[in-house]
């Protein structure tokens, strides 16, 4: 005891004092999980990867983080839940290749060795794309756009680089990302502004110079919703195959919401992809529950209506959103020999592109990495086929 009185408040005390009161804290952790998470906890012991088809590969899009295994509690879930990984930004254009004299490669060496140390398909993602792609890219040295054969020159040495290095090693790539506009014209993106259409054609014959025994997909959103895009991704095929150049799927990215697209729509997409003659992949499942975005700058204050979902989910958006994913795996399954992957973008909901300011809730495991209803569901519907 301090003599007159005076109690001297030491670390130690003020460090115990800030723990409990970062314990006090959590428990009122507005993120915390719904009732209903402890019992669809004991169902984890299923792996959905011992659940897919014979054939199928289940995926996740992984962060930096994960890749370099400092979440540790993420890394665990992945390593036991699935069987592929993509990378979620660490093979975009803009990081593997900002400047144009350098490659960085060293995260992206260890993102390829997570996958290949545990077994897993490693995916790539992706070559092409007009966003997260730095502007001396595309820039001639007028200040305006560069000429089609500096271009082709960049894109060429862009695949034969990236590609080349992890030959063998990754499993498929997405070479052209989002080629289309919703109404199936091809997208005005500075790649093909500077080399014309047949940029597209040119990334693929770029692609299998660089590694002939990789797939090659060609990726895209909103195929289910807006058939007249799903159309310009068929026609993209057929040029493809036209030209004699490998293509082995279509990955319909999947950022879908809740009941759309219908069952109806999935169904359909897949089979008029799939006429085709390539495989079908979805390759970046989530179902986002929120409202569009206000208008505005980004970062500005959110209406409470824009962001519903803050304290958690409401239990019958939680079970809506389970029985969205039950029935999308249902014709997923249906279709169980057109589709050779199903990967979702992200682990959990804190993992989520989606959240962007605001509280999302799209994928199968919450905040927690807790396995919500809607993990349960996927389960029971490939349970059910075994
Ligand atoms: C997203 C990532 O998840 C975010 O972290 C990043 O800020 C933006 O890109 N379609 C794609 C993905 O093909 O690459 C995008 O990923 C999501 C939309």
């Amino acid at each position: 005891m301090q003599q007159g009185g005076a109690r001297r408040i030491d670390r130690r005390t003020v460090t115990r004092a800030l723990t409990a009161a970062a314990g006090a804290l959590a428990l009122c952790d507005p993120w915390a999980p719904f009732p209903g998470a402890t019992t669809v906890a004991a169902q984890e012991t299923r792996a959905l990867k011992d659940l897919v088809p014979r054939g199928w590969l289940i995926g996740v899009a992984i962060n930096q983080n994960q890749s370099d295994e400092r979440d540790t509690a993420a890394v665990d879930l992945i390593a036991r839940q699935f069987n592929a990984i993509s990378p979620e930004n660490l093979l975009k254009f803009e990081s593997v290749h900002r400047q144009p004299d350098g490659f960085t490669f060293e995260a992206q060496d260890r993102y390829v060795a997570f996958g290949r140390q545990r077994g897993m398909a490693v995916i790539g993602h992706t070559l092409v794309w007009h966003s997260q792609t730095p502007a001396w890219v595309w820039a001639g040295s007028d200040g305006g756009l560069a000429d089609r054969a500096t271009m082709l020159e960049r894109m060429r040495v862009h695949i034969a680089t990236v590609v080349g290095r992890y030959k063998g090693r990754i499993r498929g790539w997405d070479v052209v990302n989002e080629a289309l506009n919703d109404d199936g014209t091809l997208r005005d993106s500075p790649w093909r502004r500077g080399i014309g259409d047949d940029y597209i054609a040119k990334a693929f014959e770029f692609a299998r110079e660089a590694d002939p025994g990789a797939e090659l997909y060609y990726n895209e959103f909103n195929l289910a919703t807006r058939p007249a895009k799903r159309a310009g991704a068929i026609r993209i095929v057929k040029e493809l195959q036209q030209r004699g150049l490998r293509i082995d799927a279509v990955g319909e990215q999947g950022h879908w919401r809740l009941n759309t697209p219908t069952v109806a729509e999935i169904d359909q997409t897949i089979t008029e992809l799939r006429a085709t003659g390539v495989k079908v992949m979805i390759t970046e499942l989530d179902v986002n529950l929120l409202p569009p975005a206000p208008p505005g700058p980004r970062g500005q204050p959110m209406p409470p209506e824009s962001n519903p979902y803050v304290n958690g989910l409401p239990d019958d958006v939680q079970q809506a959103l389970a029985r969205y994913y039950a029935d999308a795996f249902r014709v997923l399954l249906k279709h169980r020999d057109d589709i050779t992957r199903v990967t979702f973008w992200g682990l959990s909901d804190a993992d989520s592109w989606l959240n962007r300011g605001r509280v999302n809730h799209p994928l199968l495991w919450d905040r927690q990495r807790q396995p919500k209803p809607a993990f349960g569901e996927v389960v029971r519907v490939l349970a059910s086929t075994k």
